[in-house]
C-alpha cells in the first residue's frame, strides 16, 4: 500500500499527505502541541479574518502563534475582498508560515453574510481573483479549502477546482458537505472524486468523516485524492495520525486504553494551563475533557464532574482519581463527530 507518501505542495515537500485541519476555537497551541507530536504532513491554525489582520487586532495574531516544532504549518485567511488578499497572504508568510490557505467553507451566518467563508461558493470567479492575488503576493504555496457547494442544487466543487488551478493554487481541499448541511449528515466523497477527475496539476485533498484508519483508506480509494485532511476525528484522539500511518505501513494497530486517554488528557491539560489564564483554562478543560471522554462508556460521572469543575487543580484531581480502567473506549465512528461541538 502506498497511500502515505511525501506530499508536494508548490515548491515544498511535506513529510506526508495526512494533514490536520483548521478548527476555529479548537486548533489552538495546546491542541496543535498534541497533534504535531504524531508528525502530520501539515497542521493548520484556526482561520483569521483578513479585515482583522490588516487592522492589527492583537487577538487575531494570537490565533496565529505557533512553536518551531509545529512546522510544517499553514495559516488560513477568511475574507472576500481581493484587495486585502495579497497583503494578508504576505503577513502570513512573514510570520513564518509554510503555507497560506483561503477559507471558502465556513458556514456561520456572521461570516457568510459579507460573502466570506462558504459565501464565496456563490461567486466562484471571486475565489479565482482572491487566490490570484494571494499567489502573486507570496512565495509559499497557496491552498484553498471549500465545501462541495452552497446546497445540493448548487454543486460547484469541480468548477472551483478548475478555477483554483488556473489561479495558481497548489492544492484544493474539499469538505464533502454543502453549506446547508453545516456539519450534519455524511460527507459526499463522490464530489471529491469529481474534483480529482477535473484536476490537472492541482493537488486534491479530501476532507469529511475521516475518523479512523479505515475511513482514511476508503476515501483515498474512493476519490483518488492526493492527501486527506483530518478534522473532528483528531478531537480527543490526537494519535489518529499515527493510527493512519501504522495502518498504511501495514503495522499492527495500537489499542488505545483508558490509561492512554487519561495520559493524553493530562498532557493536554498542562499545555492549556501554560497557554491560558486560569478562568479560561477551566472552560477549555471542560470542553477538551468532553472530547477525550466522548468515546468512553462508563465515563458519565467524570464528564458531569468536569462540567461542574471550578479550578484546574480540581480537574487534575478528578482525572487522577477516576477509575479510567473501567471506561470502555469504543472505536471512532461518525456518531461521535457531532458531540461536543461548541
Ligand atoms: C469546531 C469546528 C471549527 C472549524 N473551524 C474551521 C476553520 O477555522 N477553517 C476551516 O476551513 N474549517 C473549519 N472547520 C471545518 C473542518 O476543518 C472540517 O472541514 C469539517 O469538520 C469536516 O471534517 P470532519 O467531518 O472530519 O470533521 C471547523 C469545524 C469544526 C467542527
Amino acid at each position: 500500500m502506498f497511500l502515505k507518501r511525501p506530499f508536494k505542495l508548490g515548491n515544498i515537500v511535506l513529510p506526508s499527505n495526512i494533514l490536520c485541519a483548521p478548527l476555529a476555537g479548537c486548533s489552538d497551541i495546546p491542541f496543535r502541541k498534541m497533534t504535531t507530536k504524531y508528525r502530520p504532513g501539515l497542521v493548520y491554525c484556526e482561520m483569521v479574518k483578513m479585515d482583522a489582520l490588516v487592522r492589527n487586532i492583537p487577538k487575531t495574531f494570537r490565533y496565529l502563534e505557533f512553536e518551531p516544532s509545529m512546522h510544517p504549518i499553514g495559516g488560513q485567511l477568511c475574507g472576500s475582498k481581493p484587495e486585502l488578499a495579497g497583503p494578508c497572504a504576505k503577513i502570513i508568510e512573514e510570520l513564518g508560515f509554510d503555507v497560506v490557505d483561503l477559507n471558502c467553507g465556513c458556514p456561520v451566518d456572521k461570516v457568510t453574510k459579507d460573502g466570506s467563508g462558504s459565501g464565496m461558493l456563490k461567486n466562484p470567479e471571486l475565489i479565482g481573483e482572491v487566490i490570484s492575488n494571494m499567489v502573486a503576493a507570496v512565495k509559499i504555496p497557496v491552498t484553498v479549502k471549500i465545501r462541495i457547494g452552497w446546497d445540493f442544487n448548487q454543486i460547484v466543487a469541480p468548477q472551483i477546482t478548475q478555477i483554483a488551478e488556473a489561479a495558481g493554487a497548489s492544492a484544493i481541499c474539499i469538505h464533502g458537505r454543502t453549506r446547508s448541511q453545516a456539519y450534519k449528515g455524511p460527507a459526499n466523497w463522490d464530489y471529491i472524486r469529481d474534483c480529482k477527475q477535473v484536476a490537472k496539476n492541482i493537488q486534491v485533498i479530501a476532507n469529511g468523516d475521516i475518523v479512523d484508519a479505515f475511513s482514511a483508506e476508503k476515501v483515498f480509494n474512493h476519490t483518488g485524492c492526493d492527501a486527506v485532511l483530518l478534522a473532528r476525528g483528531t478531537m480527543g484522539q490526537p494519535w489518529l495520525i499515527e493510527d493512519i500511518y501504522r495502518h498504511f505501513e501495514e503495522r499492527a494497530p495500537l489499542i488505545r486504553t483508558g490509561a492512554d486517554y487519561k495520559q493524553a488528557f493530562l498532557e493536554h491539560l498542562e499545555h492549556i494551563v501554560t497557554y491560558q489564564e486560569a478562568h479560561r483554562a477551566v472552560l477549555d478543560l471542560r470542553r477538551v475533557g468532553c472530547w477525550y471522554l466522548k468515546r468512553g462508556h462508563g465515563a458519565r460521572e467524570l464528564r458531569e464532574a468536569l462540567n461542574r469543575s471550578r479550578s484546574v487543580d480540581e480537574v487534575r484531581e478528578l482525572i487522577a482519581h477516576y477509575p479510567w480502567h473501567q471506561i470502555h473506549f469504543s472505536p471512532s465512528n461518525e456518531n461521535t463527530l457531532d458531540s461536543c461541538l461548541i
